[in-house]
This record gives C-alpha cells, sequence and structure tokens, in this order.
C-alpha cells in the first residue's frame, strides 16, 4: 500500500521494481543495524582511502543501485503526468507539483519519495506478521474481538468493517494499540542525538552523543506496563481518551520520539487499525497441528533483529470465517483490485 501511495501503482509479483524494492529493504535492515559499519562509531575511519575502506565502496554500490531505482520510478510518474495530463494521484506526483517552489532536483524527489516506503514497508509488514502471531497465541483475544465486530456488524458476513465503525469497537481499538506495544516493528528504535549534555540514571551524556532508545524494554517496564509479556489489550481499555485514528499510536513507543517521530504515523496507525480488524472480521486464526492432534509450538522470541524486527515463519492456520464471509472479501478485491490496476 505504501508503494502504491508514493508512486500511484501496485508492486506487482516478479517485477523489476519488487527485485529492486526488496534489495533495498533488506540492506536498510542490516545497514542500520547499531554497531554495522565500525565507521559510524569511529568517524576518523571515514579518512581512509578507498582502498582500505571497503564499506564506502560497498555503500557507493548499493547507493547507486537505490538512485537508480528511485529514480526510475519518480521519472515513470512524471511521464504519466506528462502524458495523460491527468492528476495522478500519489505523493511523487504531488513533490513533481512543487518542484519549483521547494526548489527540489530529482534526486530530492527519489529520496522523498523512496525513504517514505523505505519506512513505511518493513515496519507495518511487522506489525501485521505480529498480530498474526498474537492471535495464535491467544486464541481468548480473538474471539473478543470477533464477539465485538459481530454485535456491531451481525455474522451474517456481509458488510466487512470500515473507519466509521471505529467508535463502536473499544476493544479492537484497544487490541490494535497492544499489538503496537507487544511487539513494536522497530523494537530499537532509531539513533537519535542528544542535542545537550544530559545526566540519566548517574550518568553523563554528552552533547551530540548517539542515544538509541531501546523501545522493546521501554514496552516491557512492569511498572507502566504490568505483565508486559501477556498480550493484554485490557490494559489500553480504561484509557480515558477519545478513540480516534490518531490516537492509536498514544499510550506506546512504537512510532518513536520527539521531533524525529515517525511522520508516517498515523497512516500507518490507520493502515494497521483497518488491515487487523478486516482481517479478525473475516478469518480464524490458529495454531498448526501436528499428527497426534498437539499444536506446533510458536515462539515470539523467534524473530529477525535489527532496526526492524518480525517472526521468523511460523506455523499458523488462518481460514474464512464463513462461506459468506469468503464471498465478500473475494468481490471486495475484485472491486478494489480492477479499481487500482
Ligand atoms: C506500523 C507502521 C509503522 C511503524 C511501527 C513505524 C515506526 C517508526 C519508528 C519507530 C520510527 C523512528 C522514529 C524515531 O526516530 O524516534 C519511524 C521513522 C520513520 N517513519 Fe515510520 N513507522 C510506520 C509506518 C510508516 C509509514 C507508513 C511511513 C511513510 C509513509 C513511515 C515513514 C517514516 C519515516 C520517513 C521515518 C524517518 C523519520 C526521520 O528520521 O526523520 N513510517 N517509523
Amino acid at each position: 500500500m505504501v508503494f502504491y501511495l508514493s508512486y500511484g501503482k501496485r508492486l506487482e509479483d516478479d517485477s523489476n521494481d519488487l527485485n529492486g524494492v526488496l534489495f533495498v529493504l533488506d540492506n536498510f535492515v542490516r545497514d542500520t543495524y547499531p554497531g554495522a559499519h565500525l565507521v559510524d562509531t569511529f568517524p576518523v575511519l571515514d579518512r581512509f582511502p578507498d582502498w582500505l575502506a571497503w564499506w564506502r565502496v560497498e555503500a557507493r554500490m548499493k547507493h547507486e543501485k537505490e538512485m537508480e531505482l528511485y529514480q526510475r520510478l519518480v521519472l515513470e510518474v512524471r511521464k504519466k503526468m506528462f502524458d495523460s495530463g491527468d492528476n495522478l494521484e500519489c505523493f511523487a506526483a504531488r513533490l513533481w507539483d512543487q518542484q519549483k517552489e521547494m526548489s527540489f532536483d530529482l534526486e530530492d524527489i527519489a529520496y522523498v519519495a523512496g525513504s517514505a516506503f523505505e519506512a513505511g514497508t518493513d515496519t507495518t509488514a511487522g506489525t501485521v506478521q505480529w498480530f498474526l502471531m498474537a492471535m495464535v497465541l491467544y486464541p481468548d483475544t480473538m474471539k473478543a474481538a470477533q464477539a465485538e465486530l459481530d454485535s456491531i456488524l451481525g455474522t451474517d458476513g456481509k458488510i466487512p468493517p470500515s473507519f466509521s465503525d471505529m467508535q463502536q469497537l473499544p476493544y479492537c481499538y484497544a487490541l490494535v494499540k497492544e499489538v503496537f506495544r507487544w511487539s513494536p516493528a522497530a523494537p530499537g528504535g532509531f539513533p537519535h542525538y542528544s542535542d545537550n549534555d544530559d545526566f540519566y540514571k548517574g550518568y553523563k551524556i554528552n552533547r551530540k552523543t548517539m542515544v538509541i532508545p531501546c523501545i522493546w524494554s521501554m514496552h516491557r517496564s512492569e511498572e507502566e506496563y504490568p505483565e508486559p509479556h501477556r498480550f493484554n489489550p485490557d490494559r489500553f481499555l480504561c484509557e480515558d481518551k477519545p478513540i480516534s485514528g490518531e490516537s492509536l499510536t498514544e499510550g506506546h513507543y512504537g512510532f518513536g520520539f520527539g521531533r524525529r517521530k515517525c511522520p508516517g504515523q498515523y497512516l500507518g496507525a490507520k493502515t494497521i487499525w483497518i488491515g487487523l480488524v478486516r482481517l479478525l472480521w473475516g478469518f480464524n486464526i490458529g495454531p498448526e497441528y501436528d499428527e497426534a492432534g498437539n499444536p506446533l509450538t510458536v515462539d515470539p522470541d523467534n524473530c529477525t533483529s535489527g532496526m526492524t524486527s518480525k517472526p521468523i515463519n511460523f506455523p499458523l492456520q488462518i481460514a474464512p470465517r464463513s462461506a459468506e464471509h469468503e464471498r465478500t472479501i473475494r468481490r471486495e478485491w475484485d472491486v478494489i483490485s480492477k479499481g487500482m490496476l
């Protein structure tokens, strides 16, 4: 979806775009891993010539490949704008509209559009995967959310939930917040520099120190979140804040902090809300069983590590809740895919 919003076209399977995107996302996760490159810790190493600084040669190659993809995508958007003269609705098109006013060059446009989808893809996908794992591990939570959905939308499977139902679905709202809390998709937080000298728990943090906020351990604070390892939406049910797409990002640190807090937080939170409530409405999600009928183990610690984190393949079963739910899902998909392609 983030790709579609950035460039106004879907990311097709087996396409050149997909290969490029996977290359970029892979590098992003690997290269932003704290400590991945010694030169970030010891900037003096940056004075080495290329033949001693293999990381620079590699970084240049990655940059060129990334730029090639990002520029091709935004140039394609500009061509479509010229060719059809129509009002192509996507982020890159709006950047082209503002090119003169904002003095953007091609590289600026390529990077601004590219970084939106680069930062918004793995985080959104990872959050959905954590949700699926939570539903396998906490079936009663899934049933409680489905009961709430059925009480508002009926059980006939004809009408999927939409944003206008959010206010009437407080348990689902709390469940989405708990997904952000229980297993944040960017658990290590992004590195920040401190603006000023600071003191924390007896440590002096000098100005311009790289500070890496560990969101995962903040979300495991016993004081703030009793029984933090348990997936428990109830902890967000007693909030006295009004339910809204925006407040999905409050009460946890899943979208970061301060000036650099995720600029896609509201889009990301609402994407996740609609995605998860529709999955809950349409599907039963549960464990896979072995031949003896015992559920296969699912371990939340079995996950990727890095700037973003998601579960490593785990067994689960997912099936439409009824034949009517399935018909509705297929019908909606037909409408959407025809409209977007
Ligand atoms: C569930 C979805 C998402 C999660 C959990 C998430 C989480 C985060 C986090 C933790 C940060 C670091 C903030 C900090 O430095 O304190 C961040 C940064 C960022 N996010 Fe998101 N994000 C999500 C979706 C999106 C989307 C949809 C977009 C764009 C369309 C986006 C664009 C960005 C950008 C550009 C940054 C870098 C901001 C900067 O360093 O100035 N994110 N995100």
